[in-house]
């Protein structure tokens, strides 16, 4: 969407993975607390995104969005100057329909104008847009109208439209929103979190600085997989140029998620201006290489053993976009660490089951 937001894809953190419906200010506030404190902010995780069910079920007698009282009682503007005195951003949820999918709040459906105004006058940076409970018309009809809304709102907000993938918003987002779900919900396992990436991957050819493809938040740090597999996750999840919208309780992080999440040379892959997005360049039984061309004639790739045994990857030159003779340092993002080796024509590496490795690889002669 040309509304110059999202010109790499927006890093940040939601409530819905961990949280769901159990939101409040409070623990809002120190989320936001705990991403400054921790380091992530600096790291370019700046957006605190609420998701469902921060709204009264009804709208106020003009017909607004009402912040719920119980559990926002200072309201979503206090929330934002809060959140931006830390110098992170706001965004709030809302659905192109009548509810959103807990039924717990209005959705803005007939709404558009006025909820975008709502948003901008709170200073809201981020709306996340559903699908759930809608009139039946087209979502390639219902998302634009909020679109427009936002675009002549006078703020600018991030537009994530939350679809699922049915209607294949890859082909339409561009137009509509700063990003586009191509799956439906994500959960905490290996085959959630797995099968969400390969859907996401048919659509490469759509991610471009302002509009990038959305296989859903990350689990990260919720417990659901094996550390191996949450560093797949965020491996596939940054080279696939996908949101990073952390889905734990930033309050409580282990060292080891924090690890993952704040692995600055992974992060750098996401965040590469060039906005490409990784294709599956070869498969062979469990085992992938997924590839993007990074800035710099560099090429990000995932070596990826989804088998559940040990067995050996190997990435070649001519799948992943090298002339077949050029000498290639290879850097260990995960492990931190350039190979001594220098490497022509291919990279083989052994890799454990549900695990990956992941190289930035540089042609020098
Ligand atoms: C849908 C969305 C989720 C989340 C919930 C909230 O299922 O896909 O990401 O926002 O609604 O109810």
């Amino acid at each position: 969407l040309t509304n110059s937001l999202g010109m790499t894809p927006p890093m940040g953190w939601n409530s819905w993975n961990h949280f769901g419906c159990n939101i409040d200010e409070k623990m809002i506030k120190e989320t936001a607390d705990a991403l400054v404190s921790t380091g992530l902010s600096k790291l370019g995780y700046v957006y605190v995104n609420i998701d469902d069910c921060w709204a009264e079920i009804s709208r106020d007698d003009e017909g607004n969005l009402v912040p719920k009282k119980s559990t926002f009682p200072s309201g979503i503007k206090a929330l934002a100057d809060y959140v931006h005195s830390k110098g992170l951003k706001l965004g709030v949820y809302s659905d192109a329909g009548y509810f959103t999918c807990s039924k717990r709040m209005p959705g803005s459906l007939g709404h558009e104008e006025q909820d975008a105004k709502t948003f901008a006058s709170w200073g809201i940076d981020y709306l996340k847009y559903d699908n759930c409970h809608n009139d039946g018309s087209k979502p390639i009809e219902r998302y634009p109208v909020m679109t427009r809304a936002l675009m002549k709102a006078g703020h600018p907000i991030f537009f994530s439209v939350c679809e699922w993938g049915d209607m294949h918003p890859a082909e339409w987002g561009a137009h509509v929103g700063n990003s586009w779900r191509t799956t439906n919900d994500i959960s905490d396992t290996w085959d959630s979190m797995i099968s969400r990436a390969d859907q996401n991957e048919v659509y490469a050819e759509y991610a471009r600085p302002g509009g990038w493809n959305d296989p859903d938040m990350l689990e990260v740090g919720n417990g659901g997989m094996t550390k191996d597999e949450y560093i797949v996750h965020f491996s596939l999840w940054a080279i696939s140029k996908a949101p990073l919208l952390l889905g734990c309780d930033i309050r409580n992080m282990t060292k080891e998620t924090m690890e993952i999440v704040a692995n600055e040379e992974v992060i750098a892959v996401n965040q590469d201006p060039y906005g490409f997005q990784a294709k599956k360049v070869r498969m062979e039984g469990d085992q992938e290489i997924w590839a993007a061309a990074l800035s710099g004639y560099r090429v990000a790739v995932v070596l990826l053993n989804r088998g559940p045994v040990r067995y050996s990857v190997t990435a070649r030159w001519d799948d992943i976009g090298l002339d077949p003779k050029s000498v290639v340092e290879a850097r260990d993002i995960w492990e931190h660490k350039t190979l001594e080796t220098r490497f022509v024509g291919n990279l083989t590496a052994t890799l454990d089951s549900h695990s990956c490795k992941m190289y930035v690889l540089k042609p020098i002669a």
